[in-house]
């Protein structure tokens, strides 16, 4: 008997995904970063690269060891990652922006610490680039999927960053409840579709998250194959 390998839509297309936190520098020895553990990503592009695809994951600094079958880009500031993303956009057919990007990073990097001072000490911020609108703006033949972590009126709010970021489907996950969000195993989130439709998945594993939505990324890929 010959094996028949699982044929799937996904096959030889190329998938990047971002993953875990960013780290923005303050001085030699502190940073600014957040709760993101990487693991939603990385079963992201694991689940990829089994259903046949070419996966590039890139992805700030978490404990997890990258997947096999991936081609793995260390980061660390939100602008490393903007440069890298930009570098692979056009030859990609999927991107999918799982990455906990930090929002603002301090305006000015010290060479030297930054020692007590007899003053409360006031640490001017600046905004860094919005990876995901900068992708959005400059799509062509990609299927762009982001990522929304709300802790409140994730409806409303998923479709906002949806329409906003000019996006093909948004993962939208509420912080606020007991199993969903950063650090642990399992998720709670719902798919909304350019299209108007939705889907609330239960609680499940991140594991089974990333099974879900490759499954919609499948569909969506045929459609715009058709
Ligand atoms: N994102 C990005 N670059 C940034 C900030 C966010 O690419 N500088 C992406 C994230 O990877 C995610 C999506 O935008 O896919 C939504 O991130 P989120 O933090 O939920 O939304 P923001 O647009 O940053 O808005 P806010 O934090 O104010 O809710
Ligand atoms: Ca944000």
């Amino acid at each position: 008997k010959f094996f028949q390998p699982k044929s799937s839509v996904l096959a030889e297309k190329k998938v990047l995904v971002t993953a875990g936190p960013t780290q923005e520098k303050l001085d030699p020895v502190r940073y600014l970063t957040n709760h993101s553990s990487g693991k939603m990503g990385y079963a992201i592009a694991e689940e990829a690269a089994n259903r046949g695809a070419h996966v590039i994951l890139v992805s700030g600094p978490t404990n997890i060891q990258p997947p096999a079958n991936v081609t793995f880009n260390q980061v660390t500031s939100a602008e490393d990652m903007f440069e890298k993303v930009m570098a692979y956009y056009n030859e990609m057919d999927v991107v999918v922006k799982s990455a906990a990007v930090a929002d603002y990073r301090p305006k000015r990097v010290s060479d030297q610490k930054i020692k007590k001072q007899p003053n409360d000490l006031a640490i001017e911020m600046e905004r860094t680039t919005d990876i995901l609108k900068t992708l959005g703006e400059q799509k062509k033949h990609q299927l762009l999927i982001g990522f929304a972590a709300e802790s409140e009126q994730l409806e409303f709010y998923a479709q906002d960053k949806l329409k906003r970021k000019n996006l093909d489907m948004i993962v939208g996950n509420n912080i606020a409840l007991a199993g969903a969000g950063f650090q642990g195993d399992t998720n709670i989130v719902t798919i909304f579709k350019k299209d108007g439709t939705s889907l609330l998945l239960p609680l499940m594993s991140k594991k089974e998250v990333a099974s879900n939505l490759l499954n919609e990324i499948e569909l969506l890929v045929k459609e715009n194959e058709k």
